[in-house]
């Protein structure tokens, strides 16, 4: 199976994703990373992989729609089976959406549906509460709202900062995202509604 991950920053999690399929724990193929920002690092950790990468600046699209469907073309190219949102700072259009349809996964740092948006781990932080940690969802057309794959409970400790909260859900991010995608490359996840199932 071809799968793209779609990153605007960093990376860990593409990288963790790049050694899951290196040991063979994912039985699939990164063939594209596909970014919306040339200065991501994510860019030069595929590149370091030798993987293929697609770079598209927004700025140069008349609108969200017509920067899709030139990604779209390429995924098509490339028979991909899965996308991968990992960090991915742009909303996807309902066009995309509908074409890979219940074949988006996004990975988000906090136990949604509890603190949506850009800031899901400072927000819980704020907020007071005494667990958090990542979700990994099938992606919808409302924002951090699709159903839920797997998730992964952090306690919050009285002396955490950002950083240190940060920290400790980028570790089981990178956990839960390769288990997430093996599971979707393996044929092993049903969608019942809201609620995703193991076949
Ligand atoms: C992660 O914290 C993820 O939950 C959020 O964006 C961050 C990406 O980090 N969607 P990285 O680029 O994979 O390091």
């Amino acid at each position: 199976m071809n799968i793209a991950v779609f990153c605007s920053g960093n990376g860990s999690n593409l990288q963790s994703i790049i050694g899951k399929v290196a040991d063979g724990y994912i039985k699939a193929k990164v063939a594209v990373v596909v970014s919306d920002d040339s200065a991501a690092f994510a860019l030069k950790r595929a590149k370091k992989a030798g993987i293929e990468t697609l770079v598209l600046n927004p700025k140069d699209f008349s609108s969200r729609e017509a920067f899709d469907r030139e990604i779209i073309k390429a995924l098509r190219k490339k028979k991909i089976a899965l996308v991968v949102l990992a960090g991915y700072m742009r909303i996807l259009s309902d066009h995309f959406i509908k074409e890979y349809r219940n074949r988006i996964i996004n990975i988000h740092p906090s136990l949604l549906p509890s603190f949506k948006g850009t800031h899901g781990v400072r927000d819980a932080l704020e907020y007071g509460v005494k667990v958090t940690g990542p979700t990994v969802h099938f992606v919808d057309e409302k924002l951090d709202h699709g159903p839920i794959i797997l998730q992964k409970a952090i306690d919050v400790k009285d002396d955490d900062t950002e950083e240190s909260l940060l920290e400790r859900v980028h570790r089981e991010e990178h956990k839960i995202y390769p288990e997430a995608i093996r599971l979707f490359v393996e044929g092993k996840l049903k969608i019942k509604k809201r609620r995703v199932v193991r076949k």
